[in-house]
């Protein structure tokens, strides 16, 4: 596996490998890596010629510094995982890389998607998440690039800069992966104790229990017990539960359509996010 630094090191490789017709699949990350990268690793390496996952704790995106700076870090580890997945190439860039001086990036229109959940309790995430990805497109030019639907939102904003910054890249959306407990897969739950660990089950009980009433009961009622689950819980600060139409991200109108329930609680000082699809 090549283990690059730069953007120039990487193209010179890659120019190469695209002259002879090889297609590139794109995994970014900002490292800490577990088996839910390691998916996206292996979907990508099963359309792809040429894997190149990137580690980049993306300052940008972080709205409070103590979370940026509580972010995991742990490269030695991770290059060892991604050679074991057969990565090809892992592209670990500083930020003075990433963002030169003077480098300023396209203004993206998100019509709002910024503005819910993650973007509401997040101001700024969703900028920063599309500066960053934008900055390795331009540069890395991938024909395909994968996002795990852990954090659905953000695949939708990422599909939403492709298409108006016309990026040649076709955008793969790779299932959420759970610990055995049914805790979604994530670098920062290594932050939380084993107390934190046993109750943090109740995000996936909660969103299947939606699943399982979501024929029968009213969206209304159905929100109004999850709040009222977690007013019992005095471990958990909720942040948000909404079901939302899995394609605009607005509350659902019609049951017909897609539907999706979406979750942010704070548990021990660790932000935990989770969704599920309800009748599809
Ligand atoms: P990070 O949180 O490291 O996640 C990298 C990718 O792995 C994202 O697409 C995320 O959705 C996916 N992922 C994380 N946990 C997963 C799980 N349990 N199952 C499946 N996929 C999972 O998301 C980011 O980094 C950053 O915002 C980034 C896109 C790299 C831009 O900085």
């Amino acid at each position: 596996m090549l283990v690059c630094r730069t953007f120039q090191e990487i193209r010179a490789y890659l120019d190469n490998q695209v002259r002879s017709g090889k297609t590139i699949g794109f995994v970014p990350t900002m490292g800490a890596l577990h088996a839910g990268h390691v998916s996206l690793i292996e979907k990508s390496n099963s359309m792809t010629d040429i894997t190149i996952c990137s580690i980049f704790v993306n300052p940008t995106q972080f709205n409070k510094t103590s979370d940026l700076d509580a972010y995991p870090r742990t490269e030695e580890k991770d290059v060892e995982i991604l050679k074991a997945a057969d990565c090809d190439i892992v592209l670990i860039p500083d930020v003075k890389e990433v963002y030169p001086e003077g480098y300023t990036s396209p203004e993206i229109i998100l019509g709002g998607l910024e503005l819910l959940m993650e973007g509401a309790y997040r101001p700024g995430h969703f900028s920063g998440v599309t500066q960053v990805v934008g900055r390795f497109f331009e540069q890395l030019k991938p024909d395909y690039s994968f996002f795990g639907e852990k954090d659905y939102q953000q695949l939708e904003v990422i599909k939403k800069m492709v298409s108006q910054r016309e990026f040649n890249v076709q955008i793969v959306g790779c299932e959420i992966l759970r610990e055995k407990s049914g805790l979604a897969m994530s670098s920062r739950n290594v932050r939380l104790s084993e107390e934190g660990l046993s109750k943090s089950t109740i995000l996936i009980e909660q969103l299947n229990w939606v699943r399982n009433n979501f024929k029968n009961s009213t969206i209304a009622d159905m929100v109004k017990a999850v709040e009222s689950t977690f007013e019992q819980q005095p471990a958990f600060d909720l942040e948000y539960f909404e079901i939302v139409n899995a394609r605009t991200l607005h509350p659902v109108k019609n049951k017909l359509n897609k539907a999706r329930a979406f979750i942010a609680v704070d548990l021990e000082g660790v932000r935990l996010i989770d969704n599920l699809a309800l009748n599809y």
